[in-house]
């Protein structure tokens, strides 16, 4: 029996990319190692089909936060200000990487799952200059899809730009970069994507690094891209993981790119959380204002959240706690990774034999 990752990355991977783990050695200073990263970078454009004249992804050896700290400590100029956008555990790391690296940063603080308040925006951008507005997309602690649509028009009337935690969105969720007013994105291989955990990413604008601060030495986008642009790499970087990522990338777009990665996303939601309504359990959130890629559920009275983890994985399935003081009112199940038919078959009868 496989077993199943219903937590939101690292995914259930696919034989293809298991099997692009194995591929040849590869010195990271030879010419394969440039090509590899270089149609690495490409792809990573396509997904959102981004111009590579003005658009770069720049590919980092870390887990997410690493991709969100490179873009922080990157993007704001020495003199710039970030208004740092909280509803869940991921905008307050945010804030936390602000703090540590003494950039000039204020918050607009919301509660975990609360939608964001454009008017607390508005008001605290007109108390600015601010230079960015950094938000989480796809915020996983609850599994709210922040309206970036929305903020980004707030946030283009003040003068500031968006950088965007997209860790947990990017590759299935639409994120539009010039639409929003983005100057860059984190993300990573093992989420939406389905990749392995290792390589992460920030897709970001090239004139936003113009004024890059040096803030850093490993987590340096500037160096990161002046190095890649010219087939290099500052640092040795996780080879293998590349090349999964390469993979899973060729298997994403031969199975339609970024729209259908939603809607596949979307319907193995749908499916899951019909059946736990048919349980009676109730998603803390609409769908509405849910991402496709992971709902949060209501713990059923009297459950346990170890008692369910661990009848279910004795089924083959992991799902995910709730983070701090959510940790004893609600599971999360996310939708990536390669899920089958048959698996979702045995999911729907699992949560059957144990909840009904
Ligand atoms: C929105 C978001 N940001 C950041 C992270 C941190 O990623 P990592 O644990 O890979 O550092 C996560 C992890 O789930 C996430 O969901």
């Amino acid at each position: 029996m496989r077993t199943i990752l219903l937590n939101p990355g690292p995914v259930t991977l696919s034989a293809r990319v298991r099997a692009a783990l194995t591929r040849p050695d590869l010195c990271h200073r030879e010419d394969e190692f440039a090509t590899l990263q270089d149609g690495l970078r490409r792809k990573l454009l396509a997904v959102e089909d981004l111009d590579p004249a003005r658009w770069a992804a720049v590919l980092l050896t870390g887990s997410g936060t690493a991709a969100v700290e490179a873009m922080l400590v990157s993007c704001v100029p020495a003199d710039g200000r970030v208004l740092v956008i909280e509803n869940g555990v991921y905008g307050e790391r945010m804030q936390r990487i602000c703090a540590a690296y003494g950039i000039d940063h204020a918050r607009v603080h919301g509660g975990w799952g609360e939608a964001v308040d454009l008017d607390a925006v508005r008001t605290a951008l007109a108390g600015g200059p601010y230079t960015h507005v950094a938000v989480v997309h796809h915020e996983t602690t609850t599994g709210r899809l922040n309206d970036l649509a929305a903020l980004g028009a707030v946030c283009r009337d003040a003068g500031a730009r968006l950088l965007v935690d997209g860790v947990s969105s990017f590759g299935a969720e639409t994120v539009a970069f010039d639409r929003w007013g983005l100057d860059a994105c984190a993300a990573t291989a093992n989420k939406c994507l389905h990749g392995v955990p290792g390589t992460a990413f920030v897709i970001v604008r090239r004139e936003a690094l113009a004024a890059a601060p040096s803030r850093g030495v490993y987590l340096d986008l500037a160096d990161y891209l002046a190095r890649q642009d010219a087939h290099g790499t500052p640092f040795t970087q996780s080879v293998q993981t590349f090349y999964a990522l390469d993979e899973a990338l060729d298997e994403f777009f031969e199975a339609g790119g970024r729209a259908a990665r939603q809607a596949l996303f979307t319907a193995r939601m749908r499916r899951i959380r019909d059946r736990l309504e048919q349980l009676g359990v109730r998603g803390i959130l609409p769908v509405a204002e849910c991402s496709c890629v992971l709902h949060a559920f209501e713990l059923p009275a009297g459950r346990s959240y170890a008692a369910l983890h661990d009848a279910l994985k004795a089924r083959g399935f992991i799902i995910y706690a709730g983070q701090g003081a959510l940790s004893e009112q609600v599971f999360r199940i996310s939708a990536m990774g390669d899920i089958g038919e048959e698996d979702l078959a045995r999911l729907e009868a699992a949560l059957g034999e144990i909840l009904a």
